[in-house]
């Protein structure tokens, strides 16, 4: 790992390579078969994408026959949302949709879209620290509520949400549950079992596996219907030849997850950082490290521009985030800091910085030292 890459405070957005990794993704370009084939060149394939499968399903303590690749967690919320939307197209069944405040736009942006259809669908509040109101939740819910939507941990403030407490109001309403674990595999004991969700979706790319390879935990594949139309791939939950490089490189992330570990190298950074951000005037944390995962700090400077400080930062070789990862580089508020109740002047002045195996006390130094400087010259 160059230098350049441990001055890389956004891991929370994407994360480089394990050098295990890098390996696999190698070995299965000689393995091209196409997975549907009967044929033995075909049935390599197939036995590498199950091998992946079967890997995964253990890590999350499920069946191997409950887990489903996709292109994305983007598509996976997709798909477990559309799910919940079919019927109701279909035969105008009524259908009620909760969701958190702080959920990832490939949640909201889908649910603006079916409540532009009509859908019924409401938000559910969180309070200061970026938890979910449980009292609110319950206040919400309708005779005819089917789904509730509760990220498991936040990607921009990094609050681990009480998933087990909503699964449990939910099933007393009969309510499917679906949690979005992107942010949370790998930094906590994720074991979907034991959580009792109903569905819960995952991403390459935020645990050292590439771009563009998801997947999902379906608990009954009754419950879910295909969002792709096309063959009968993934027991027809998802059309269209599988990413053979892409999977191969999931199983390989999937074995490396050791939260134990993880949380024993991040923790002592993650609190040498924070010791050194809040000596700064005006500084403001967003985070709860209590109640969070242990790479995130989410910080506020007062007064500040979050862009701008950012951009001095990149200039000096360092990156970090503001707002949601994927909205970098817009100047709107983050909805994530809105439904937290942080006023917008310091929602903009905001800065997400999320640690990640490659990140030592040595470069925070550095970065502290430029953010001083950056924030100096702003105040002047
Ligand atoms: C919490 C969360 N959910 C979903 C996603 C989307 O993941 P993907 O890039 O695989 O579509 C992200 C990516 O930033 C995320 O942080």
């Amino acid at each position: 790992m160059s230098q350049f890459n441990r001055s890389y405070f956004d891991y929370n957005s994407t994360t480089p390579l394990l050098p295990d990794v890098k390996k696999a993704i190698t070995k299965a370009m000689d393995i091209f078969g196409n997975p549907s084939s009967t044929h033995s060149v075909g049935q390599q394939s197939r036995e590498l994408i199950e091998t992946s499968r079967d890997v995964i399903a253990k890590r999350l303590a499920v069946k191997s026959s409950q887990i489903l690749f996709t292109g994305s967690a983007t598509e996976s919320n997709n798909q477990v949302l559309n799910s919940f939307l079919s019927p109701f197209i279909k035969n105008q069944e009524p259908v009620h949709i909760l969701y958190s405040a702080i959920e990832h736009s490939s949640v909201r942006a889908y649910i603006e879209w079916m409540q532009s259809l009509g859908i019924d669908c409401d938000e559910i509040q969180v309070d200061g620290k970026g938890l979910i109101d449980l009292d609110h939740l319950k206040s919400q819910i309708k005779p005819h509520t089917k789904l509730i939507v509760v990220m498991l941990c936040n990607n921009e403030v990094g609050t681990i949400q009480p998933i087990k407490e909503i699964v449990e109001i939910a099933k007393a309403h009969d309510i499917k549950v679906h949690t979005d674990a992107v942010q949370a595999l790998g930094k906590i004991d994720v074991n979907a079992d034991d959580l009792g969700v109903d569905f819960l979706s995952f991403s390459g790319h935020k645990i050292y596996a590439p771009k563009g390879v998801g997947g999902l935990y379906v608990k009954d594949e009754e419950t879910l219907s295909s969002l792709l139309h096309g063959g009968g791939h993934e027991r027809r939950l998802r059309a269209g030849t599988e990413n053979i490089l892409g999977i191969a490189a999931l199983k390989v992330a999937f074995e490396a997850i050791d939260p134990v570990g993880y949380n024993a190298l991040i923790t002592p950074l993650r609190n040498y950082f924070l010791d050194q951000l809040v000596t700064i005037e005006g500084a403001v944390v967003h985070t709860d490290t209590q109640i969070s995962v242990c790479n995130t700090l989410n910080v506020g400077f007062k007064g500040l521009d979050g862009v701008n400080l950012a951009m001095s930062l990149d200039l000096d070789g360092f990156s970090v985030s503001t707002g949601s990862a994927c909205s970098s580089g817009s100047i709107e508020p983050s909805p994530v800091l809105s439904a937290m109740g942080i006023d917008e002047v310091l929602n903009k002045g905001s800065l997400r910085l999320s640690l990640g195996l490659y990140n030592t006390k040595e470069n925070i130094d550095k970065f502290m030292i430029s953010l001083n400087t950056a924030i100096a010259q702003a105040r002047t």
